[in-house]
Parts: C-alpha cells; sequence; structure tokens
C-alpha cells in the first residue's frame, strides 16, 4: 500500500470510493454523505490545492483523504484542548467497503499523523457522525480523544450530531 498527493487522474476513483461508502451506510441507515458533500467538486478543489491524498492497494485506490487546516463553523461549539499552535484537520476520511476492516483505515491514518508533523502541527481535529459506530470505534481505537458534540444543520433531521475527536501529537504536552 502506499499513500500520495492524488491527481486529476485520480478523481474518478476518488469519487467511487465515496459512492460505495455513501451505499455501504445508506444501507446501514447511516446518511452522514450526500450530494453535497463530500461533492465531486470538494474533490476538484482539494486536488489543486495538494490536500487530496489518494490510499493505493497495488493499482487500485482503495481510500482517501483531505488534509487542511480549515474547520467548519460548528466546530466552535467542541473544547479543543489545543488551542495554540496549527493543527490539521482531517476530512472526508474514507476506505472502500471492499477493503475495509484489513488495516488500510490504520494505514491511511498513519500517513495523515506523519503528515501533520511533517507540517509542524500539535493536533489533529476531526469529526465523525455520531451514530457511526464503526468510525467511533476507529478514531477511539487510534488515540483520538472525544471533544463534544456539535450539530450540523445541512444535514437531514435525525443525522445532525457529529462528534468532534481531537489527537495530539505532543509527546509531553500535558494535554491529551
Ligand atoms: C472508518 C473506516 C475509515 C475504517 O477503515 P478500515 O480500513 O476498516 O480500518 P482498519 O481496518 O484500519 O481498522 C479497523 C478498526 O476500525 C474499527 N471499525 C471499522 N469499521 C468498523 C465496523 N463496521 N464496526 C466496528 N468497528 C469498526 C474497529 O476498531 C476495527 O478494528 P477491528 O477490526 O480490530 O475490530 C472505514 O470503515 C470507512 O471508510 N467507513 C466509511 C466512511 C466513514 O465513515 N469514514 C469516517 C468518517 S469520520
Amino acid at each position: 500500500m502506499r499513500v500520495v498527493a492524488a491527481t486529476r487522474d485520480n478523481l474518478d476513483a476518488a469519487c467511487a470510493v465515496i459512492a460505495e461508502c455513501q451505499e455501504a451506510l445508506a444501507a446501514q441507515g447511516l446518511f452522514q454523505w450526500d450530494a453535497q458533500y463530500p461533492s465531486r467538486s470538494f474533490f476538484r478543489e482539494a486536488i489543486a490545492a495538494g490536500h487530496l491524498h489518494v490510499l493505493f492497494d497495488g493499482d487500485d485506490i482503495a481510500g482517501l483523504a483531505v488534509l487542511d487546516g480549515s474547520q467548519p463553523p460548528e466546530w466552535a461549539a467542541a473544547t479543543w484542548n489545543h488551542q495554540d499552535g496549527p493543527f490539521l484537520v482531517i476530512h472526508a476520511f474514507a476506505v472502500s467497503p471492499r477493503v475495509q476492516r484489513r488495516g488500510h483505515g490504520g494505514f491511511l491514518l498513519a500517513f495523515c499523523e506523519d503528515a501533520a508533523r511533517a507540517r509542524g502541527c500539535r493536533s489533529i481535529r476531526i469529526d465523525a457522525f455520531s451514530e457511526n459506530a464503526g468510525a467511533l470505534r476507529f478514531w477511539e481505537q487510534h488515540g483520538y480523544r472525544f471533544r463534544g458534540e456539535v450539530r450540523f444543520a445541512s444535514k437531514p433531521a435525525g443525522h445532525q450530531r457529529y462528534y468532534c475527536y481531537e489527537k495530539s501529537l505532543m509527546p509531553t504536552a500535558g494535554l491529551d
């Protein structure tokens, strides 16, 4: 496996992974992603900015993540421990249902964390849909700490509550 910055040639495959995830999530009654987010234009802009990274398993794109420093305004309601210094935000973290639970997510996350350290980030922030038990377990398993719940009015009724998580990258910060 390897993770690389995506090019425009990877756009279709990245969108296909998201579509597969959307279908699998919807089958579980989870509507965290829709046509509005994460959209094809979101990924096109992320590629242009160098923010989209894709996970190759052989010749196939099996996962992706967008890395930047931008957080949605709704996250202001969370209680972040790391207020000082730059932080990395992970968006649209996804592994194809074809290969989930085989370590691909952990591999992709290790890349994200290494990228954050290389950029001098002191922490990483993410959110996850409150009903997506698999994703919540994944983040907690990798040392991400709950920082509060937020509500996205843009999501369908009954699917608006998200949990914020943060991971410290500081070895002796005293802030976990
Ligand atoms: C969350 C996600 C990225 C994990 O990717 P993955 O390749 O399956 O992750 P790994 O194989 O490295 O790790 C698997 C671990 O994650 C957790 N996990 C993942 N899916 C799970 C599920 N359906 N049920 C319970 N735990 C799950 C478990 O802790 C699991 O460890 P285990 O298999 O030993 O129990 C993947 O399930 C995914 O893309 N889901 C759809 C999109 C999504 O919700 N993304 C997260 C947005 S916040």
